[in-house]
């Protein structure tokens, strides 16, 4: 009995040491280790056996056994190290291997130029304000001071829906709505947005664009903060050397308005065609905010006073980036927009 232990036990120890993969170590384990295995089968045999025997021969079967387990064991590990060898092997990564080009988009030169102007505004203190784009005529005219039939209507070539509906034609009617929410308290705030006119579809006019409109309002302000304000504005957007300068000019939500030019960054201020040899160049329009506007809109024009201005983006955008036609930045030209990657 004893000797057959044995040769099952050589039997197993050698089918352990042949098994390649971890399937055939399974078979095996199975083969010699199951409660129907030849060896397990020897436990049954035990009861016809005399005490001393089956002692004996006890401990050889869970001598075997054990043995058998240790090899299986052992055997396990050594084959799953095998397979991971094999496996870093085969999916070893050739990092000298050109890497695959992958497209990264970039954003249209429309909202980078929209972005660095809010930026350079929040930088001051101001918040950013929104307004509806379907506008009525009240707010998009009336309480910016441009009755019926007034003629500045007419530079604003509109959009209507219905007799008072119309697409905003600036971002001004903003100002009156923050006017008439902050409720006589002080104002300071930018309003980005789209706008709308009935335009020209030619290499400088869209009927739709952007606009960023700024108000001040508090106690005290004056033409001088308007000024400074927006030198700092053109420094921040087109070089710290760059000047500005205040024109006399008309709008109807206004007094005194100006157009305000910025030193030709091209040339210095020394005239080139960017400039049409002025040196300079139209960048926005504003002024002091109309008493009329201050008083429609719940504002006491004797003790407070502001400004406000009006920012075209498109227009910065095409002198910054030396862009010919503003119908580029609508046409999803990825030529074009990919000019413009952040780097
Ligand atoms: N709303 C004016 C326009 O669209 C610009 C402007 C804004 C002028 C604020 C003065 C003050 O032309």
């Amino acid at each position: 009995m004893i000797d057959h232990i044995q040769s099952i036990l050589q039997q197993g120890l050698k089918a352990i040491e042949e098994a390649t993969d971890l399937t055939q170590l399974q078979e095996v384990k199975n083969q010699y280790l199951a409660k129907k295995s030849a060896l397990m089968g020897i436990f049954s045999q035990l009861k016809d056996l005399d005490a001393e025997k089956k002692k004996q021969v006890g401990f050889e079967i869970n001598a075997a056994r054990d043995q058998l387990t240790l090899a299986l064991e052992t055997k396990q590990k050594t084959i799953e190290t095998l397979v991971m060898q094999a496996k870093l092997k085969e999916e070893v990564i050739d990092i000298s291997q050109p890497a695959t080009h992958a497209y990264q988009g970039s954003v249209n030169p429309f909202f980078l130029i929209e972005q660095t102007i809010t930026d350079i505004f929040v930088s001051m203190g101001y918040q950013v304000a929104e307004g509806p784009e379907i506008e009525s005529d009240h707010y998009n005219f009336e309480l910016l001071n441009i009755p019926k039939d007034h003629p500045a209507r007419e530079m604003q070539d509109s959009l209507y829906f219905d007799e008072n509906t119309l697409l905003r034609t600036h971002t001004s009617p903003v100002q009156a709505r923050v006017m008439q929410a902050s409720q006589g308290k002080p104002i300071q705030v930018i309003c980005p947005g789209k706008v709308y006119r009935r335009d020209e579809d030619d290499a400088t006019h869209s009927h739709q664009f952007g606009q960023v409109e700024g108000l001040v309002v508090a106690e005290g302000i004056n033409l001088g903060h308007l000024k400074q304000t927006l030198q700092a504005f053109a420094k921040k957007m087109f070089g710290e050397k760059r000047e500005i300068r205040l024109r006399p000019s008309f709008f109807p939500f206004t007094e005194p308005s100006v157009e305000i030019d910025v030193s030709c960054f091209e040339c210095g201020g020394k005239g080139c065609n960017l400039c049409k040899h002025t040196g300079w160049i139209e960048i926005l329009g504003g002024g002091m905010v109309h008493p009329k506007v201050l008083t429609m809109n719940g504002y006491d024009a004797k003790k407070m006073t502001g400004f406000a201005f009006g920012i075209g983006i498109e227009r910065v955008a095409m002198l910054r980036y030396g862009i010919d036609d503003i119908r580029r930045f609508y046409q999803n030209d990825l030529r074009f927009i990919q000019q413009f990657n952040r780097k």
